[in-house]
């Protein structure tokens, strides 16, 4: 028996060694066929997005603003389906192996953007709401473009005597929008005349627009001489600036708001229903139904219900989860003091307590560092911003530490899992750190209003991880009370009522009334958070379901895996396969996670094997993306 399975054993690898050869001979062609055209591809998205390639470190389109026009979307279109050619005439089996999930990636791309093309005529239409749009664009681009010479002043100034014809295509496109009864609802809209009045000044040097030429401009290396010039046409194009914004909001309350559509729901529009479930699948990057999504949010809520009722029971309350949560905000032992105790409290999670517990999960951790600091506006209780994946910049925790004696202490560890480790600065680390191409690596984000034609960015993934970090937060032990425990079900009951509400009111007509009630019935939060939450639902269809459904995934990976492997399965193991890849869509993980059970343990991740990618040079602007999020956001996307 032995013997012969030596012998076959060597056989085999005989013939494998064989076609490794002929492989490795046409691999160079393919691989190198693929590597220019994801090359062509990037080269293509940034000229395309002029404003996301200045972030991204891309700087030939400095002095350009993307162009929203009609026409556009024919184009775009046509040059996908061009790429598309392209790719599909690269045969798969001559690629390398480390290239076929860029293969797949790009072709997720490419084949999503295309499938989005139909429902170019819906949100897209609508390229302002309250969550996202050109008021929450001009302070981030005067606090995050870069001005350091002379040329950046001079391309921010082109930009902003670009913005009359940019607003004037925002209008047409809303026009249309208008003319086909495809609108938004009013509360996706009524919130935007005290964003723009904010922007309403009339002396420009008072502007947001302004700032670069204050003390940014003082304190560049722009000669002495210059910078007078600067100033006054600074001033010139920024007056010009505000005039084309005021032009906006004026049509907006004008006209716009006189043709808002009736029905929250997006259903209620021609094709909506359908135009739903394409939002879904763009940004679960699966094939779900709206009755599924919401099944399983029912069911999700009852399960989470269970565990809340059993510690409920243990503390003696009678009440309900609302007036459980009611309780405890309102007794100030369990807020904080100050602001510095926040920020006291989250290094101590991080670096005492977490920390030293993720060596029992996770092997060939990136070591980039991480800081806690207080974000500098009253936005959501926390976001994350990565570093540079050379370590030389750190990725940073933003906690909300405006009113301490509002923040709970039973929410911040939950918190912690999910911004910081092993939540996306642990994903985000191996992301940044996998040897990936600039594609992969500089993402292009989105507007809220694009999708489903939009170039995909796998928040399903990205969140679903987070979440699913919030959960591991049991199985390491860092819960320390049962009030902590609580603070976790009451993070994850939020994101499972969005699978009911999102569904109910897009899918099934639940009403405005119904969906808030239900969220009041089981989440902890306070009513106003859970109105903008609401509103953020109705104006985003299918967004907030990434959540859940991501972190549901790679749950159900995990339970098949663990049955596969029995005693074989190692928790550590199973992490790498996730995360080692960098960011992937979630039918693109499966099938990874799939490929290792398949083949292993020959595939099985080397946990003696030292990082990758240290040697890399990473661009400053990676992931901006989660900032970007966060920065134009008025209520808490978590
Ligand atoms: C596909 O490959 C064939 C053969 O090399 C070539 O003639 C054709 O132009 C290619 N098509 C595209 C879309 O690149
Ligand atoms: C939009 O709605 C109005 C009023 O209901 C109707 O007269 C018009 O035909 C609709 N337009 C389109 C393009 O469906
Ligand atoms: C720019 O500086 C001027 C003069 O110091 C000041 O009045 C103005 O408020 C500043 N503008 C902004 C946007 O900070
Ligand atoms: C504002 O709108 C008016 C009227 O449509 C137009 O004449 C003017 O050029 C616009 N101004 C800017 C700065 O866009
Ligand atoms: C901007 O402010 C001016 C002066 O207060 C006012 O006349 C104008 O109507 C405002 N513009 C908009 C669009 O609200
Ligand atoms: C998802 O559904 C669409 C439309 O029914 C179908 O064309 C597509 O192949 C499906 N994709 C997957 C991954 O099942
Ligand atoms: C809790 O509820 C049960 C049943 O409704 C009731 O009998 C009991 O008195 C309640 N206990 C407290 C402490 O309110
Ligand atoms: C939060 O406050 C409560 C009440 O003072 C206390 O019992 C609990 O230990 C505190 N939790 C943490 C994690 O500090
Ligand atoms: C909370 O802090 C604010 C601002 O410091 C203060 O005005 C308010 O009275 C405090 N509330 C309570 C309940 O201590
Ligand atoms: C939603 O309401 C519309 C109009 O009242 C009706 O035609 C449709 O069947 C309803 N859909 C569901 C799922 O109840
Ligand atoms: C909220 O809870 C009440 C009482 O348990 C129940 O009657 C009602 O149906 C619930 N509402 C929703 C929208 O779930």
């Amino acid at each position: 028996m032995e013997e012969r399975r030596t012998k076959e054993g060597r056989m085999n690898l005989t013939v494998y060694i064989m076609a490794l050869v002929l492989i490795c001979r046409c691999a160079g062609d393919a691989s190198s066929d693929l590597a220019k055209l994801h090359s062509d591809f990037f080269t293509w998205r940034m000229s395309d997005r002029p404003i996301v390639a200045t972030y991204r470190d891309v700087h030939k389109y400095d002095d350009q603003l993307e162009a929203f026009t009609l026409d556009m979307f024919d184009v775009r279109k046509r040059r996908a389906d061009e790429l598309s050619a392209r790719l599909k005439n690269i045969t798969v089996a001559d690629l390398k192996k480390s290239d076929m999930i860029n293969y797949r990636i790009l072709d997720d791309q490419l084949s999503t953007y295309i499938a989005g093309y139909p429902w170019r005529m819906y949100q897209y239409l609508t390229p302002v709401n309250f969550l996202d749009g050109p008021q929450h664009e001009a302070s981030y681009m005067a606090e995050n473009l870069p001005f350091s010479t002379r040329g950046d002043f001079e391309n921010y100034i082109v930009r902003l005597q670009k913005m009359p014809e940019k607003m004037s295509q925002y209008m047409t496109l809303m026009r249309k929008a208008i003319q086909l009864n495809r609108t938004n609802h009013l509360v996706s809209m009524n919130r935007l005349k005290g964003q723009f009045d904010k922007l309403n000044v009339s002396d420009p040097t008072q502007s947001v627009f302004y700032l670069p030429f204050n003390n940014t401009l003082a304190k560049s290396n722009v000669p002495e001489g210059d910078r007078h010039g600067l100033r006054q046409r600074g001033s010139a194009a920024v007056e010009l600036a505000v005039q084309a914004y005021m032009n906006l909001s004026h049509f907006i309350q004008q006209e716009y708001l006189h043709h808002t559509r009736p029905n929250i729901g997006i259903s209620s529009l021609d094709g909506g229903l359908e135009f739903y479930e394409a939002c879904i699948r763009w940004y679960l990057s699966v094939n779900m139904t709206a009755q599924e999504v919401h099944d399983i949010g029912l069911r999700e809520v009852d399960r989470i219900v269970g565990n809340m009722q059993k510690i409920m029971t243990k503390q003696n309350f009678n009440g309900s989860v609302s007036e459980y949560f009611n309780m405890l905000r309102t007794d100030p032992s369990f807020t904080f003091k100050s602001a510095n105790d926040i920020l006291k409290e989250y290094r101590h999670q991080i670096h005492d307590i977490i920390q030293k517990t993720l060596p029992t999960m996770f092997v060939n951790m990136p070591d980039l560092p991480i800081v806690v600091r207080p974000m500098s506006y009253d936005g959501p209780v926390g976001t994350y911003s990565t570093g540079a994946a050379d370590g030389s910049r750190p990725g940073i925790f933003w906690a909300n530490v405006f009113r301490p004696n509002k923040t709970v202490n039973f929410t911040t560890m939950v918190l912690t899992l999910h911004e910081a480790i092993p939540g996306h600065h642990l994903q985000l680390s191996y992301s940044m750190t996998a040897n990936t191409p600039n594609f992969r690596r500089k993402m292009e984000y989105n507007n809220l209003f694009r999708p489903p034609f939009a170039f995909p960015e796998y928040l399903s993934y990205i969140e679903g991880w987070a979440l699913y970090a919030e959960s591991l937060g049991e199985e390491l032990g860092v819960y320390r009370d049962d009030y902590e425990l609580m603070g976790r079900y009451s993070f994850e009951i939020l994101r499972a009522c969005r699978l009911v509400v999102d569904t109910g009111m897009h899918a099934m007509n639940w009403s405005r009334d119904e969906a808030i009630q239900y969220l009041r019935n089981y989440t902890a939060e306070s009513l106003n958070n859970i109105i903008i939450e609401i509103d953020r639902y109705i104006t985003l269809p299918g967004q907030a379901l990434a959540y859940k459904i991501g972190e549901i995934k790679i749950w159900e990976l995990r339970r098949k895996a663990e049955e596969k492997l029995g005693d074989k399965f190692d928790i550590r193991e199973f992490h790498s396969v996730v995360l080692e890849s960098g960011t992937v869509p979630l039918n693109v993980l499966e099938d990874l996670v799939n490929d290792w059970l398949d083949t292993y343990p020959v595939t099985t991740p080397r946990p003696e094997s030292p990082i990758c990618g240290g040697t890399q040079v990473m661009a400053r602007h990676v992931w901006v993306v989660m900032v970007i999020l966060a920065a134009v956001t008025a209520s808490r996307l978590y």
